[in-house]
């Protein structure tokens, strides 16, 4: 029973994940379901917790995740259950673990997520029935990444795709799109889909919205060339008619600083024409590949992994570099295939895209790293505590809304997101005065405080501090629910 609930959580503060204000009062949970809400003195369940006037909100749902592989090989999902997330989405910046047939070692980033060929599913199908064999504690909503597509069409990644090779993707897409795949990501940025014309992807992103799915982007330039990556992607959305979402926004480099009122009056304006949506990460640093992260600008570099050298890992590239008696350049090649965190972003620019109205949160945490940006255990309470409660950017009813009925209006989650009879009882429970990340960049791996409770599909996956076992996560096929909004 210790799992497996009908519950009733009293005494609660109700946050229903629509940015409304929040009520006091009660909350019944039958098998998956919400049941009820409000004052339920006549009800009792057979399990009964006093919420002692604490918050309770929809789990959260991080929208931008390379939780992949982690779903399968790290099932309990605690950096993501300790934080109060409660569904994640997996497949994003153009790299995903299905469908890929290769014989080859990936090329990064698709390492990222995992350096063998084996690892990597054939068919999407195949994915999605390994999560549903072997369930996660978290549910999982899942893209095809650009990349993976062109790592098993072409041979060499440095030129645009042939037509040829374009409706081979086309139809592996497509297929993926029917097992389930809620849409397509790219990662313009990156070295194998660098060479691809925006043609390219209008003529993917057509098969995406034959299938009312979604099209997410790791945009090609996120530091000078920012407002001409942001109208690519609005051509790319308008052409093909699909619902856009630019993944962690920001403004790369010293000289960007500043331009978030720029970018965002750009996004603001293509909102009036066409579905485009955001999410962001709360951290002035980001974290990629050692390589690519290099060109981004950062006045500090701090290696995440190094397979060459593992030792590296948690250390300045500095005083690496000064310990090998190499220049930076050389340090990056000997120690690559590798990864990095880079301080390149202004902290008034993050604070102003957080506080965007149509911003969601996403923790583009890298769980494979030795050495993690704390993003992976910390994103969610650090909204929570730090940007709403310490820092008052936003009321604790908006910052939830980012993170629950905002992204399932965006993803097409229906059931869940909100706090309402008959959605699915994805909740959290946490203390609104105590809640904050504690993982940093010097200690990324540390689970967060003040989040009490986590319930997913009407389960208990987390409590006092831990994992309870459970792992109750559904892999949630698009279809399963209606497509995508389209408008704001
Ligand atoms: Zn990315
Ligand atoms: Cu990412």
């Amino acid at each position: 029973m210790a799992d497996s609930v009908d519950l009733i959580i009293r005494n609660a503060r109700l946050i229903d994940g629509t940015g409304a204000p929040s009520a006091h009062g009660d909350i019944a949970v039958n098998g998956d379901r919400i049941a009820e809400l409000g004052d339920l003195r006549e009800t009792t369940r057979a399990t009964e917790i006093d919420a002692g006037g604490k918050a309770v909100a929809p789990g959260f749902i991080d929208v931008h995740t390379h939780d992949d592989r982690a779903l399968l090989v790290d099932p309990l999902m605690a950096p993501k259950v300790s934080q109060g997330v409660t569904t994640v989405v997996t497949g994003n910046c153009g790299v995903s673990l299905a469908p890929l047939r290769t014989a080859r070692r990936p090329p990064a980033p698709l390492d990222l997520v995992c350096p063998d060929a084996e690892g990597f599913f054939a068919e999407f199908g195949d994915y999605l029935a390994a999560l549903d064999a072997e369930p996660a504690a978290v549910n999982a909503l899942c893209q095809v990444g650009h990349a993976s597509l062109r790592v098993e069409a072409m041979d060499t990644l440095d030129r645009p795709a042939t037509a040829g090779e374009i409706s081979a993707m086309r139809r592996r897409l497509e297929r993926a799109l029917e097992d389930g795949a809620i849409g397509l990501s790219t990662g313009l940025f990156y070295a194998p889909a660098n060479a691809a014309p925006t043609d390219e992807i209008i003529e993917l992103a057509q098969a995406v919205r034959a299938a009312g799915g979604i099209h997410t982007t790791h945009m090609r330039d996120e530091g000078d060339g920012v407002s001409e990556s942001l109208e690519e992607t609005f051509t790319i959305g308008r052409t093909a008619d699909v619902p856009v979402v630019i993944s962690h926004h920001k403004c790369a480099g010293q000289a960007n600083f500043g331009r978030s009122a720029e970018t965002l009056a750009l996004i603001d304006a293509a909102r009036q024409r066409q579905a485009v949506s955001l999410d962001a990460y709360p951290y002035i640093a980001s974290s990629t590949t050692l390589a690519s992260g290099r060109r981004l600008g950062a006045s500090r570099v701090l290696v995440t992994w190094s397979a060459p050298h593992p030792e590296a890992a948690g250390r300045d590239l500095d005083e690496v570099a000064a310990d090998m008696g190499l220049d930076p350049a050389d340090t990056v090649d000997a120690l690559m295939p590798a990864g990095g965190i880079f301080f390149m972003m202004d902290e008034s620019d993050v604070r102003r895209i957080l506080a965007y109205r149509g911003t969601m949160i996403g923790s583009d945490g890298l769980p494979h790293d030795e050495f993690p940006h704390p993003r992976l255990w910390g994103t969610f309470p650090r909204v929570l505590g730090h940007y709403a409660r310490e820092e008052g950017l936003f009321s604790l009813e908006e910052a939830v809304h980012k993170m629950t009925g905002l992204p399932a209006r965006h993803f097409g989650l229906t059931g869940r997101g909100v706090l309402t009879p008959g959605a699915i009882a994805d909740l959290v429970v946490f203390d609104p005065e105590t809640v904050i990340d504690t993982a940093t960049f010097e200690q990324p791996k540390q689970p967060a405080r003040g989040i009490e409770l986590v319930v997913v599909n009407g389960r208990t996956v987390w409590r006092d501090g831990a994992s309870t076992g459970a792992r109750p996560g559904r892999a949630i096929r698009r279809g399963a629910v209606p497509p995508p909004i389209r408008e704001q």
